[in-house]
């Protein structure tokens, strides 16, 4: 058979709520043209995020009850280390609220004013816990990732040649640690194949500089790995993902994704002193060290979750399914990045907005846009969140790549919510010419995108 079909049915529902245009129209302009600031009972499909959006299975659920709630050394931790360890492998494993978290944990731990992290690229959050740190976070993504149209399969991949001149040039006194995302969500959900990291963790070595993983998805990964990569069709995504973090010093992890969580994070690592310093800094900020901010039960639903994640016909419906969207909106005539990502599919807000100029944000236009006539809820990942004005000059410079990602909730939408997805852009798409630009009314210093309000040019 060549139909892939979701490797679970449906037991419990939650109603999503039909608006009209002209309610959309009034709701978007009181949200300031900033979709992050919409009721999401006011969005029929939502595609902001897969982070923390999935639907946990009956037997998470069941997990959730049997959670330890006790403050210091719950049950719950100790499955939810086990089940941590089990892939990973490393010895330390400290729970943190959630992603972000972690990165912040790891960074005051590790991180120096004036020093340089390097990686393939870096998350928002990432990057802004790096620079929170006095520090430089420094992207250096391959070639082949500016290209929406290439078919190269590891897009997520770092450039060894320039990783390689940036730690001969700034050395171990400058560069903490080398931080790798997987996949990579920044650069269109693109993997990083195994060959690219064993090279990366190689270079560091060389030069004595430890190297992390931001595995927010390294199921995924994993998937792709296993499809795209020589050598790999015959192992599993449980052996891939532990080849993984053996290239490794250490991990975070935002567990809202490829841990089915609807919270959680985690930092595991290998070295004593490090895991001290960080569950030092856990205590002052987020909680005693086998809790880390979460509840027991949370523990519980995420230590299932990972058990559940690297199941193969969940991970072949889960990349498929995403590959559908894409290949529909590609049929329609839709510009969007290829190859399609893992969890999201992203539109070339510059191509479909090509009437907008880079000052009126035409992947932020289209997310509004999208709104207005469909009621879908996407997240622009161009030119407001890391759009910036020269200090100095006030000359604004742009992304290379202004996109609207299409994120897709782990196991929350039908073929048909696609389809109606699938339909509707390529309706916006057809009068692409009407979706006027925006200009910001006002700008936060520090993650614009998630409060920012805009209004009409
Ligand atoms: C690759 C990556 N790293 C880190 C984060 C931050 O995680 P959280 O939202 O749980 O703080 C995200 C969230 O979207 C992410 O995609």
């Amino acid at each position: 058979m060549k139909t892939i079909i979701e490797p679970f049915r449906i037991k419990v529902v939650e109603p999503i709520r039909f608006t009209e245009r002209a309610e959309r129209e009034r709701l978007i302009a009181a949200a300031g043209y900033n979709p992050f600031r919409l009721h999401a009972d006011d969005v029929l499909i939502d595609l902001l995020t897969d982070s923390g959006t999935a639907a946990m299975s009956a037997r998470q659920w069941a997990g959730v009850m049997e959670g330890d709630e006790s403050y210091a050394g719950a049950r719950s931790f100790f499955r939810f280390e086990s089940s941590v360890r089990r892939i990973f492998g490393y010895k330390h494993v400290i729970p943190t609220h959630q992603g972000r978290a972690a990165e912040r944990l790891l960074c005051n731990a590790l991180v120096r004013p004036g020093q340089i992290v390097p990686g393939n690229t870096h998350f928002d959050t990432t990057r802004a816990n790096i620079e929170a740190s006095g520090a430089v976070a420094l992207d250096l993504p391959v070639a082949e990732a500016s290209d929406l149209d290439s078919d190269f399969p590891f897009k997520g991949n770092v450039d060894l040649a320039a990783l390689e001149e940036t730690l001969a040039r700034h050395g171990r006194e400058k560069i903490p640690f080398v931080l790798m995302t997987v996949t990579n969500n920044s650069r269109g959900g693109q993997p990083v194949s195994h060959e690219n990291l064993r090279a990366a963790r190689q270079l560091a070595e060389r030069f004595s500089i430890p190297l992390f993983i931001d595995c927010a998805r390294f199921a995924e990964n994993a998937w792709f790995v296993k499809q795209r990569e020589p050598g790999y069709a015959e192992k599993s995504p449980f052996e891939i993902a532990r080849e993984l973090f053996s290239l490794a010093d250490g991990a975070v992890m935002s567990m809202k994704k490829d841990a089915f969580g609807n919270i959680g994070g985690v930092i595991a690592l290998e070295d004593d002193a490090w895991a001290e310093k960080v569950r030092t800094n856990l205590i002052l900020t987020e909680g005693f060290p086998t809790y880390g901010g979460l509840a027991g039960r949370d523990l519980e639903a995420l230590a299932i979750g990972l058990e559940e994640i690297l199941d193969e016909d969940y991970l072949r419906y889960r990349i498929a399914s995403t590959a559908y969207v894409g290949r529909h909106l590609t049929e329609a005539g839709v510009p969007v990045l290829k190859p399609y990502g893992g969890h999201a599919i992203y539109v070339d807000g510059r191509r479909f907005c090509a009437h907008l100029r880079d000052e009126q944000f035409p992947g932020w236009s289209l997310s509004v846009a999208m709104y207005t006539e469909l009621g879908v809820r996407a997240c622009e990942i161009g030119n407001v969140m890391f759009g910036h004005p020269d200090p100095d000059t006030g000359v604004w410079s742009w992304p290379d790549l202004d996109l609207v990602r299409l994120a897709i909730p782990r196991r929350v939408y039908t073929q048909s919510h696609m389809d109606y997805l699938v339909e509707g852009m390529a309706e916006l798409y057809a009068r692409r010419e009407t979706i006027r630009g925006l200009r910001f009314r006002e700008r936060p210093a520090v993650l614009p995108h998630f409060t920012a309000t805009f209004e009409p040019v």
